[in-house]
């Protein structure tokens, strides 16, 4: 049963979408105070565990932290950090009493579990504007269902996007994007997909290509497309101030950017220099921003990748008055105290989102007042444009910054990720929380964003990677080269990557069945296993679909790792060679071997999953001839179809396989 409570006068944010009952009053758990902020107060007990906020920092379990929900472009993803790019402010209690809460405010939101108290949980904010949805259930997992059915069917990619994608931030010419390809190629390491960052553009301006690399944009993309491989060029949500680009002259002339109080356009320095951002909150703006990504369309592009979208901000005018103001009156006492200036590395910090306004129903509303819809509704722009102008095709589409809602547009990568053996972790962690708030197709920098990456800390990433729906290997522009070809003995990238071709029949499956409905891909084992008291201890393993279980190694030389199983178990070995190991386990703790060429996945008791053979393209997959692999006897319901088209419903979609 799903309740809503309203405070004041809530933003009209878009994320639930089902009808869901008002009522008076405030819901039954906890206390609540309305005096200087809205607050929500609520003792836990001692074993209640807390689910939920999506692509947040540390456990699935969120006890124990202080989580800041303000999109933040924060490169440092150490335990430390409170904000990351998403704002999910959907969190589920489960133990003495059960129940999930959604806070339906769109701008900075604090939820304390635990951290100032350890046994008090308070989520709190400076506004009692808000509205609260209070869903309650039989356990956790079905609290998540009854939620996700409130907000709608999560976004659905087309099926080469659960292919094999290789980015970095650096590739620049025509000749080196064509050598990726060439080498994987070569290698017949499979393919899918190629990242174009921001260098693919003239001079940074979004839904432009660079003119001397690329004379010929749609030959260049439909060579790749000879080849098997999908283009995803990157939009960021700036758009640069240049007279003569048109994309800036037509914003400007429209009035379609965000504006400062005195109605001027908003600067912000991005990666082009000064910038203007879209107001995609108004949706007469949100319109035309979207109709610009059809240039690439029409080029034959048929992915895309958002970012900058919390909005990132680099440097505003303003900041810089404000900033040699303050330095120059430090300079005036000595010893010179550094800190005097405080200079603030964050565009919050720094007040700039307070600068500038968007203009929603003939209002204008100051951005740090709806500062977590903006990702959120620069995705949208281009979700909902794309299905103006390709109403029959499925398009990749993915952001950086998100709330609850934008999961119906496109899914997420989790940011600028550190090529540290802890952020294998915390990427498995993220994946059960973003399922609960809808974030279905979504996935980690494999091999890590910012540092250098090593080939054993990649290879065992990418055994993780193998599972997510996104699957994709990028990295910093400075780092260390990643591409699969750049380490010796490139066979064990061929085969770990080739594993997740041979299981593309079934993750696509299973992905389809959780989005058609509203379930989930990835669950923590107690979800699945209730009644088991050492299943919520469970961090580094997770459930996917309802057939399988993973458990990644994450640490580094580790030749194997500890595995806990709920209840009996088929053990299989993706090895090296190309076959199989399979063992039947029993359930409890186990010591598993696993060599960094291979990769590991359990069966659970009386179930089989599809295996296709590998290829280099999931075009090229012969998903005619399955075998299936698990427990004799077992039945298997496979989910296919063109992977293009939006007929997901369609009956004959189905097929079921028994082994
Ligand atoms: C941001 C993105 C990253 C990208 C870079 C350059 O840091 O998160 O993925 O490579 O910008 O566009």
């Amino acid at each position: 049963m799903i309740q809503k409570y309203i405070f004041g006068s809530p933003f009209p944010t878009d994320a639930v979408t089902a009808q869901v009952p008002q009522v008076p009053g405030v819901p039954p758990y906890g206390t609540f105070s309305l005096s200087g902020g809205f607050r929500f107060t609520y003792t836990m007990g001692a074993d209640d565990i807390v689910y939920g906020l999506g692509a947040a920092n540390r456990g699935i379990n969120k006890r124990g932290y202080r989580y800041v929900n303000s999109c933040t472009d924060d490169t440092m993803h150490s335990e430390a950090i409170q904000s990351m790019y998403a704002a999910h402010n959907f969190i589920i209690v489960s133990g003495r009493e059960t129940f999930g809460l959604f806070f339906d405010y769109p701008s900075s939101i604090t939820f304390d579990i635990g951290y100032t108290r350890m046994d008090t949980l308070t989520v709190f904010c400076p506004r009692c504007d808000l509205a609260l949805y209070l869903v309650e259930g039989d356990s956790p997992y079905d609290i998540v269902r009854q939620f996700r059915r409130a907000i709608g069917r999560s976004y659905i990619p087309p099926k080469f996007a659960f292919g094999f994608g290789q980015s970095r931030w650096g590739y620049k010419t025509q000749a080196e994007f064509r050598t990726v390809v060439e080498r994987y190629r070569a290698l017949h390491i499979p393919l899918d997909m190629l990242y174009l960052d921001i260098d693919y553009m003239d001079h940074y301006k979004d839904f432009t290509v660079n003119p001397e690399e690329f004379p010929d944009f749609p030959g260049f993309v439909s060579d790749m497309a000879d080849q098997g491989v999908h283009l995803v060029p990157i939009i960021d949500a700036g758009v640069k101030v240049e007279e003569g680009y048109d994309v800036y002259d037509e914003g400007v002339e429209k009035g379609y950017f965000c504006k400062r109080a005195d109605g001027s356009e908003f600067l912000a320095a991005v990666w082009p220099g000064y910038t203007h951002f879209p107001d995609v909150l108004d949706p007469e703006a949100r319109a035309w921003f979207g109709e610009k990504y059809r240039r690439l369309i029409d080029a034959g592009v048929d992915g895309f990748w958002n970012d900058m979208n919390e909005p990132s901000i680099f440097y505003t005018p303003e900041y810089a008055e404000q900033f040699r103001a303050k330095l120059e009156a430090a300079l005036k006492t000595v010893p010179f105290n550094p800190n005097a200036v405080g200079a603030k590395p964050k565009p919050e910090a720094r007040g700039e989102y307070e600068l500038f306004y968007h203009h929603v129903d003939g209002r204008q509303v100051r951005h740090d007042l709806v500062h977590n819809l903006y990702g959120y509704n620069m995705t949208r722009a281009a979700g909902e444009a794309l299905e103006r102008i390709a109403p029959d095709k499925r398009m990749l589409l993915f952001s950086r910054s998100s709330y609850i809602g934008m999961h119906r547009y496109g899914g997420i990568w989790t940011g600028d990720n550190r090529s540290w053996w802890s952020h294998i972790l915390l990427n498995l962690k993220m994946m059960a929380s973003l399922n609960m708030c809808g974030f279905l197709y979504a996935g980690a920098d494999l091999g890590g964003f910012g540092d250098n990456t090593t080939r054993d800390l990649l290879l065992r990433w990418l055994a993780l990677g193998v599972f997510t729906p996104l699957m994709r290997d990028h990295t910093a522009l400075g780092t260390r080269e990643q591409e699969c070809y750049q380490f010796e003995d490139p066979e064990d990238f061929r085969h770990v990557i080739g594993v997740r071709y041979r299981l593309v029949p079934y993750l696509y499956s299973e992905y389809m069945k959780a989005a058609l409905n509203d379930d989930m891909y990835f669950k923590p084992l107690a979800f699945v296993y209730p009644e088991d008291p050492m299943a919520p201890q469970v961090e580094d393993q997770l459930m996917l679909g309802d057939q399988c279980m993973i458990a990644p190694v994450y640490v580094q030389n580790a030749r194997g790792r500890y595995v806990y199983l709920p209840e009996e178990m088929l053990f299989v070995k993706f090895l090296a060679d190309g076959t199989l190991s399979q063992e039947v386990l029993a359930p409890g703790h186990h010591y598993v071997e696993v060599a960094l060429n291979e990769v590991p996945l359990f069966i659970r008791r009386g179930r089989c999953i599809p295996l296709a053979e590998a290829a280099e393209t999931v075009a090229a997959l012969d998903t005619a001839h399955l075998t299936l692999l698990g427990w004799d006897g077992a039945s298997y319901e496979l989910y296919e179809d063109d992977g293009v088209s939006r007929s997901y419903d369609d009956p004959a979609n189905y097929r079921t396989l028994t082994k």
